[in-house]
């Protein structure tokens, strides 16, 4: 071989060994692998890092920080909602593999943590099991969706039926501020689909959806911890109850209700917002956890004005 052709072969093998670290091979560069019992999961080339599972995840950027400390404890907690909220949570993922299939509601008004507290759920089932959820805010994922509708029909596999396939097969999925409105007839279909094909498969949803509870004569007191002094006390005791004592001193149950307790204005209500196969779905599958209190971003700008 002259040496034009050496360098000739040594290029190819070079460009072979480029092309084949651009492209993953194993999902072919799109971030994740269908298995052949039809189960989603994340591509090791993706979860190589922190960043890239959380974008994996679909986390929105402004709650990134969760994963640093990876305990969502709340000191200014006003009636003991949110501590009630946060002890569900840690007790939900603890015996997460032994309530197949069941999921959370968080009810509440604006900015009482149901985001944060839905995202650090996802997060302590990754870290704990290593299970990859998926979390999705019910208005992108509709125009998502949409967007891709017809796009490369032609390919085997579209982006829209990659995106529903991994929406229905993620292994949790959060589905945050659902029904804030009531729903056209044709996101409600989208979401029925999304519901009903998750219901039959026994595949587990956390949901986030705005109520303001006090409309329906649900108070704070109905979770245990109003804000009496010796509930005050109580909550201090609680303090402790960050994620790492509640695993050294086992378990703690936060107080959640079943569809069943939910007064009959709630539920009507819940049934003209989502539509009544939503409704029932999530009513047996999921428990419901109440949230109260002062909207926590005014708050906080309210302190950064003052300070
Ligand atoms: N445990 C916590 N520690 C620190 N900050 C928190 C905690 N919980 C919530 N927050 C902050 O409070 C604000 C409101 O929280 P979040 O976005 O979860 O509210 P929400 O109930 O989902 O409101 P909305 O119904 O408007 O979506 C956010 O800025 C969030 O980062
Ligand atoms: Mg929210
Ligand atoms: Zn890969």
């Amino acid at each position: 071989m002259d040496n034009l052709g050496a360098l000739e072969s040594l290029l190819k093998s070079n460009m072979n060994k480029y092309a084949k670290k651009k492209v993953c091979e194993k999902c072919k560069g799109t971030g994740f692998i269908i298995r052949e019992d039809n189960s989603v999961d994340y591509c090791d080339c993706i979860l190589s890092s922190k960043d890239s599972l959380l974008k994996a995840m679909n986390i929105p950027k402004r709650y990134w920080k969760i994963a640093d400390s990876m305990d969502a404890f709340y000191t200014e907690d006003q009636d003991g909602s949110y501590t009630n909220a946060y002890i569900a949570v840690l007790d939900y993922v603890n015996k997460f593999k032994e309530n197949e299939g069941r999921g959370l509601i968080f009810m509440g008004p604006p900015g009482v943590g149901k985001t944060y507290l839905s995202i650090f759920s996802l997060l302590y089932l990754e870290e704990k099991y290593k299970i990859r959820g998926l979390f999705y805010d019910v208005r992108s994922l509709i125009l998502d969706l949409k967007s891709l509708i017809g796009k490369d029909r032609h390919l085997n596999s579209s982006s829209y039926e990659k995106l529903l396939t991994k929406v229905l097969k993620a292994p949790i999925l959060v589905l945050d501020d659902l029904g804030s409105e009531i729903l056209t007839d044709y996101n409600k279909d989208i979401l029925t689909y999304i519901i009903a094909s998750r219901y039959n498969d026994m595949a587990p949803i956390i949901i986030t959806t705005n109520f303001n509870l006090l409309q329906y004569d649900i108070r704070p007191e109905q979770v245990g911890l109003s804000s009496s002094p010796s509930n005050k006390k109580q909550r201090s005791e609680i303090q402790i109850s960050s994620k790492n004592m509640f695993e050294k001193n086992g378990p703690e149950q936060g107080k959640v209700f079943s569809y069943d307790d939910l007064p009959n204005s709630l539920k009507s209500d819940l049934v003209l917002r989502l539509g009544e196969s939503i409704a029932s779905r999530l009513g047996e599958t999921c428990d419901f956890i109440y949230m109260f209190g002062e909207d926590r971003r005014i708050n906080k700008s309210k302190k950064t004005k003052e300070s």
